[in-house]
């Protein structure tokens, strides 16, 4: 039978056999879908189980040999149920058609791509717009994503990665929320929802993805991929609730991981996403792998071959397998054979249409495919506008002595040095595989709008120039041409703006460093610059905590700005000149040195937290048990004082915490207000802090305000071994102030 025959007689039939509800009767999206599996074979079953990275340029001719050749086959059979990698009305759509019009059922594709953060036009890395918390503008730089991703035939987005860290040595905390579970889930939840929007059927809006599921951030010693062994406290009260979290905002997919957990690759763990992330918390959209980490089963020794990993993953609820083809080559005959149930094949394909349907594809297969959206909706000036708001939000000021910052625009002589800063490519980080090289405004270009009395020197090489997503970047430690121009520059100038830091290409995936201090020569020219003059702003862009002691002994003035993506240099320069007063606050601790990783200001007291007069209690004899700059830790051009701390325990419901803020500065300015409890006596140890509560507010020059916070069960409690939720009665320490280190104490008992 041709092919659109044979195609229009299922859909009639499909049709007839739905139209015999009551027209009055809707067919939930449930029916639907049962009504289509009943009709689809175990090969079209498992099909939408395998998803495919992008193989074919649609432009050019068929691919007729190799493994594109099978994968376009597998696509006219509908064995496919996903693409990646693949972006732009007109790929997405010719592939599209051919799924659609020569499948025999015509099951749509769901694509799906890395926004991670932004498409076109790039917001900050995720650990710089967690330095904001400002959970409305991250919700806002998701849903610029989602309108532009959308606009290029994406319809599902691999983000938000909720994976908690507390070792910078791993590349990808770039990509996360940093070191704190609350802190965490808020975020977790605005991306979610910025993605997502209140309408998945809307062409502007996409499927999320939580990732990676779980522990992939406690990877040993920060080496990616790397085993992770953690308790379960560890795992229930801090790994965990970010997930939790994104599946209560309704979160269409999870992503499982790389990682082995305490001996179980997350990928075949059916402890993890069966038994919580499906029962427990009645997760109902399904579940992606992470890049063949099915097949990995194998390397990891955890499935003999290709087949038995295809078999585990099934079981362990792994619901669709991303480019390992072990579902499509393998999981019929293990269902055959009775390794796998076709019940359970049939709840993963369910989950898998259930959310095809939720984006409207089954109603029209070609809505992402809209080439007006996709001539207006890229670089869009409202989205610049968006990600230039979020940029200047995560820049955190973490010295100014002698309030150097900001500078005075009629400042007569402004040196700007370092590779960096001159730099419109590094900016935009690692995960930004959708935008076009060198698009960034660079810092001296921003600076430039400011001042005409800049004056620029590169200083000695620092990155080669050609870096990018797939190797690593090479660093010049040795060739110290271009130091003497820079010495000569600052020696003449006012005051110094020194951008240093790393390369985007030096964080993100497979990007763990063992040294975490200024790559190359870039602290040799700090260094001399210094010998000349005293004024020196140091601008960082990094994608991770550094170890940059001797900066912070020494420089006067050091704003911490990530890689801020497209509009960096107009971000950085409102900071800089004043226009746009700091009020970022750290999401991860920044280490004194390697050896105190992993440091994290949410740690146990253990039995022996007091100095000694001998040896005897929990300390190094080389270093300091403090952090460089702690969690939450963030200046301002002004001031904040902190005053009458009250705390009301009588209701039984909830503990009432309320706390005066003044601005004792002389001009406006945004605080973050973080609340931190401490269980102090409990069945399972609890930390001697944890953020339970934060309010970002604005205050004018002397001005002063009341804060409230409300402490409900929710927050007082925590999960025990056997992962019961619990609130024990006892003493609580609450601190309230403007780091997880400063504030105002106080303590409640809770009955
Ligand atoms: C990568 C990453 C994952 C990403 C996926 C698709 O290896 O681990 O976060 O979404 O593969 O690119």
């Amino acid at each position: 039978m041709k092919p659109l025959a044979k195609h229009s007689f299922i859909i009639l039939l499909y049709l007839t056999l739905s139209s015999t509800m009551t027209m009055a009767q809707h067919k939930t999206i449930s029916q639907k879908v049962d009504s289509l599996l009943n009709l689809m074979t175990l090969e079209e079953k498992v099909g939408q189980m395998n998803q495919y990275n992008g193989f074919w340029d649609v432009t050019g001719p068929v691919p007729e040999e190799g493994n594109a050749a099978i994968k376009y086959e597998h696509l006219k059979k509908g064995w496919v149920g996903s693409m990646l990698n693949v972006t732009g009305v007109e790929n997405v759509r010719k592939l599209q058609k051919l799924v659609v019009e020569e499948s025999r059922l015509g099951i749509p594709l769901i694509f799906g791509f890395d926004v991670i953060h932004g498409y076109k036009t790039v917001a900050p890395i995720p650990l710089a717009e967690a330095a904001s918390w400002d959970m409305e503008a991250i919700e806002n730089s998701a849903r610029i994503a989602a309108d532009e991703a959308s606009a290029v035939g994406i319809n599902w987005t691999f983000a938000p990665m909720v994976d908690i860290s507390r070792d910078p040595r791993w590349g990808r905390v770039m990509e996360g929320a940093g070191e704190d579970t609350y802190l965490g889930a808020q975020i977790a939840q605005a991306r979610v929802k910025g993605f997502q929007g209140d309408n998945l059927s809307a062409e502007n809006t996409i499927v999320a993805c939580a990732k990676h599921f779980a522990a992939y951030g406690f990877a040993e010693a920060g080496k990616d991929y790397n085993t992770a062994d953690i308790g379960t406290s560890t795992l229930y009260n801090a790994v965990l609730p970010p997930f939790q979290a994104a599946v209560d905002a309704n979160v269409r997919t999870v992503m499982n991981g790389f990682n082995v957990l305490n001996g179980v690759p997350v990928t075949g763990s059916a402890f993890l996403q069966r038994d919580i992330l499906k029962e427990k918390w009645g997760f109902d959209g399904f579940v992606i792998s992470d890049w063949a980490s099915i097949g990995e089963l194998v390397p990891h020794g955890f499935a003999k071959d290709l087949k038995q990993a295809a078999e585990l993953g099934a079981n362990a609820g792994s619901d669709m397998d991303m480019e390992s083809s072990a579902y499509v080559l393998h999981l019929v005959n293990n269902v055959k054979e009775g390794k796998v149930s076709e019940e359970k094949i049939d709840d993963a394909v369910r989950r898998i249409l259930t959310v095809k349907y939720e984006l409207g594809l089954f109603d029209d297969p070609y809505k992402y495919c809209n080439e007006k959206r996709e001539k207006e909706r890229l670089y869009h000036e409202d989205h610049q506008a968006g990600v230039l708001d979020m940029a200047k939000k995560s820049i955190v000021l973490l010295k100014n002595e002698g309030n150097l910052l900001p500078i005075k625009k009629n400042q007569s002589k402004i040196a700007v040095i370092g590779e960096l800063a001159n730099d419109n490519n590094s900016p935009l980080g690692s995960w930004r595989l959708g935008s076009d090289n060198h698009t960034a405004i660079s810092v001296l270009d921003g600076l430039k709008k400011y001042s005409n009395n800049i004056t620029y020197a590169k200083g000695p090489k620092v990155f080669n120039p050609d870096a990018s997503f797939l190797n690593h970047v090479q660093v010049n430690e040795t060739d110290t041409s271009g130091m003497e121009e820079a010495i000569a520059v600052a020696k003449q100038s006012d005051v110094v703006v020194l951008v240093l830091g790393e390369h985007g290409f030096q964080s993100g995936e497979g990007r763990s460093r063992a040294q975490l201090g200024l790559p190359g020569l870039q602290l040799n020219l700090l260094k001399e610059v210094y010998k000349v003059n005293k004024n020196v702003v140091l601008i960082l862009m990094n994608g991770r905590p550094l170890t940059i002691e001797w900066e912070a002994e020494n420089i006067p003035a050091i704003l911490e700005t990530w890689q801020l993506g497209s509009q960096t240099g107009n971000a950085i320069a409102q900071v800089v000149f004043g226009e746009y007063n700091p009020s970022g606050k750290l999401p991860m601790t920044f280490p004194r040195s390697v050896g105190q990783i992993p440091i994290y200001y949410n740690h146990n007291s253990t039995g022996r937290p007091n100095a000694q007069p001998n040896v005897f209690w929990s300390h190094y004899s080389d270093e300091k048990n403090d952090p460089l700059f702690p969690f939450g830790h963030g200046l301002s051009y002004t001031t904040f004082a902190y005053s009458n701390l009250t705390i009301d325990s009588n209701n039984p419901e909830y503990v009432s915490v309320e706390v005066t803020v003044t601005n004792t500065g002389d001009r406006t300015g945004e605080e973050v207000v973080q609340l931190y409890i401490h269980d102090k006596v409990a069945s399972v140890v609890r930390p001697v802090k944890e953020l339970k509560g934060f309010k970002k507010i604005s205050l004018a020059p002397k001005s002063s305000q009341k804060v409230q916070f409300t402490l409900t069960n929710k927050e007082l409690g925590f999960f025990n071994n056997a992962y019961e939720f619990v609130v024990e009665p006892g003493e609580f320490g609450i601190m309230v102030g403007t780091s997880s280190q400063t504030g105002l104490h106080g303590n409640f008992i809770k009955n």
